[in-house]
Formats: C-alpha cells, structure tokens, sequence
C-alpha cells in the first residue's frame, strides 16, 4: 500500500512539475485533489485495512495530499507570472513613438477685424445687424437711391439670380433694410459686418467675394464733424495711436457729401513709403451723410434727422493691418498662411 502512495506521489509530482498551462494544471487537480481522484481513492481504499494499519496509512495519505497541494500551489505561482510576462510583452507600448498631432485651428485673419471692430463699435454703444447676402435689388440698389439705370449701377458688377435678387454688392442693403425697420424712430447706431459679392475677376486686389463692415448712426444734431471724430478713434484703435484722419471728396448715390477716407500710414507715420505710394496717405473706406431723399423714402424727414453711414473693406484693412500683399490669401485656405494668426487666439 505504501509503494502505492509514493507512486502516486512521484507520479503527481512529476505531472504538476512538467505542466506548462493554468487549464493543464487544473485538470492535474482534478485527477489528484479532486472527489473522484486518486488521493480520494486510496483514502477509500483504507477501509480494507487491518484496524492497526489505518491510523499511520492515514497520516502518509494526508501528507501526499499536502504535498501535492502544495507543489500544484507552488506550480500555480510560476504558471501566472509567466503568463503575466508574456501578455506583458505581448501588449508592450513604446511610449516613446511620437504621437498623431491633433491640428488645432486658428482664428482667421479676417474673423480676428471683424470681432476687433465689433468689440470697438458695441464699446461705443452700437449695436451688430446681420442680414440677408441674398439680396433683394430693391435694399441693395433701390432704396440706395440706386434705380434701375442710373450709371452708379455700373460701379458694381452683380450677380443676379432673377431681375429681381442679387447677391449684395455691399452691405449698405442692410444700411437700407435697418432704415426700413426702424419705421422713423430715432437713434439708429448701428454696425453691419458680412460678405459682399461682384462680379470682378479675382487677382492681388480682387475677389469676387469679400467682407465690409457698414456703419449707421442717425439722430438729431449729427454732422460731419461727428463722422471724422468717429472715424479717428477707430483709425487709432485699429492701427495704433497718432494717426490722422482726412477726407476727401467723393462721390456715392446714398451720401450727401460723399467721402473718400485715408488714414495717415501707420508704416511711416505719414512721412511717406512704398506701402502709402509716397503720399503719407492710405485709403481706407468711404463714407458721407446720409442722403436726404434716402431718410425721406425710408420715412424719416430730413428736416429733423440727420445722419452719417460708412463701409469699410475689411481685407483691405487687414492688410494694411498685417502687411498681407495679396487678398487671394485670405480665401485659399494655405495652412501656412493661417496659422501665422495663431498668437492672437
Ligand atoms: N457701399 C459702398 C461701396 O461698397 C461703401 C460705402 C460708401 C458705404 C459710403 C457707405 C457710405 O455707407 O456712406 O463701395
């Protein structure tokens, strides 16, 4: 019987030794350890022994079944750290490969003037309208005190969708559509930023597309003296202090006296340069009083009301602003080009 149990023994401990799995180890528990296996076995085997014997065939069965415990214990531990190892290595990460860079957008040029003169203007107590860049011909020319033949027409080249829509040639549409909706009540103080359309082949200094930003203010008592001192505190808000304001006259169907506005050239400071054509002057938007029969036909009387209007292009004042030599790069999307705007985020 003894010869039985160390066979037993060596033979589990052998098993448990060469087993190179978790699974094959659990089975080895099984045949030795478990209800039906061979260690339960010999215990049922004592029953046919002499009385005397039982007690030390009991002892070495209990001592097999610690020793086999034990060593399927001990096999348990060197099993589970190699598997440990092993997924360790198989799921190994080189922290040290550079990463995918997520590419974080900047602002545009463009959107950075248009919220720089919105920030100016509502400081001054206007307030932003937006309006349709599909437009009726009635805002953007009629109203304008632009009719149907009338030569200023052909200052701007229009996309018609029918005789009778367009897409806005500037935003003094809105000028008119905020006129139109102000139904006579005074003041209007107000700036309109948005896309403008011609017809114009595109080049260094043309788009068919672009921005303006057209300002309203109408009231009692306004003159063109409040015109220039507006203008002038934007000029030096937007292009560092000192600069000068003139006005030159000009000619627009909405205005009367129009303007041509220059602002002394913030490259020389109005000595005179390459970027200013040695006048000490830069053209930056047009302006004038708003033209009485335009406040009439909009339901203002003129006698009582006065006010002033300006447009201002805004690729041309970014520009000046950056020193950008072509307005092609503002529309072409050149990631190069952008994401020198990013300090101003
Ligand atoms: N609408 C004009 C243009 O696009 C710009 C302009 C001039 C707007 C004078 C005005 C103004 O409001 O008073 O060329």
């Amino acid at each position: 019987m003894s010869d039985k149990i160390e066979q037993v023994q060596s033979e589990a401990l052998r098993a448990v030794e060469e087993c190179g799995s978790a699974e094959e180890l659990q089975q080895l528990r099984i045949r030795y350890l478990g209800k039906k296996g061979s260690i339960q076995e010999l215990m049922a085997e004592m029953k046919s022994l002499p009385k005397e014997e039982k007690p030390a065939f009991g002892q070495k069965v209990n001592l097999l079944k610690a020793a086999v415990s034990q060593a399927i214990e001990a096999r348990q531990e060197v099993l589970s750290a190699g598997e440990m190892d092993a997924r360790l290595a198989a799921e190994k990460i080189d922290i040290t490969l550079p990463g995918n860079r997520t590419e974080i957008g900047t602002i545009h040029p463009l959107q950075l003037i248009r919220r720089e003169l919105e920030d100016l203007f509502v400081g001054m107590g206007y307030t932003i309208a937006e309006g349709p860049e599909v437009e009726l011909d009635h805002y953007n020319f009629e109203l304008a005190n632009i009719p149907k033949d009338h030569p200023a027409r052909d200052m701007q080249d229009t996309f018609y969708i029918d005789p009778n829509t367009l897409l806005r040639t500037h935003t003094t549409a809105m000028q008119m559509r905020e006129l139109e909706k102000a139904e006579g009540k005074l003041p209007i103080k107000l700036i309109c930023p948005g896309k403008v359309y011609r017809r114009d082949d595109d080049d260094a200094t043309h788009s068919h597309q672009f921005m303006q930003c057209e300002g309203l203010v109408v009231g009692e008592h306004i003159t063109l003296a409040d015109l220039k001192g507006t203008l002038e505190y934007a000029a030096n808000v937007m292009f560092g202090g000192g600069r000068k304001i003139r006005f030159r006259p000009s000619y627009f169907p909405f205005t009367e006296p129009s303007v041509e506005v220059d602002v002394s050239c913030p490259f020389c400071n109005g000595k005179g340069c390459s970027v200013c054509k040695h006048s000490g002057w830069i053209e930056i938007l047009g302006a004038g009083m708003v033209h009485p029969h335009v406040l009439e036909i909009n339901g203002f009387d003129p006698e009582k009301c006065s006010g002033f209007a300006f447009g201002i292009g805004l690729e041309r004042m970014t520009m000046l602003k950056y020193g950008i030599d072509d307005i092609r790069n503002f529309y072409t999307n050149d990631l190069r080009f952008l994401k020198t705007f990013d300090r101003f985020d």
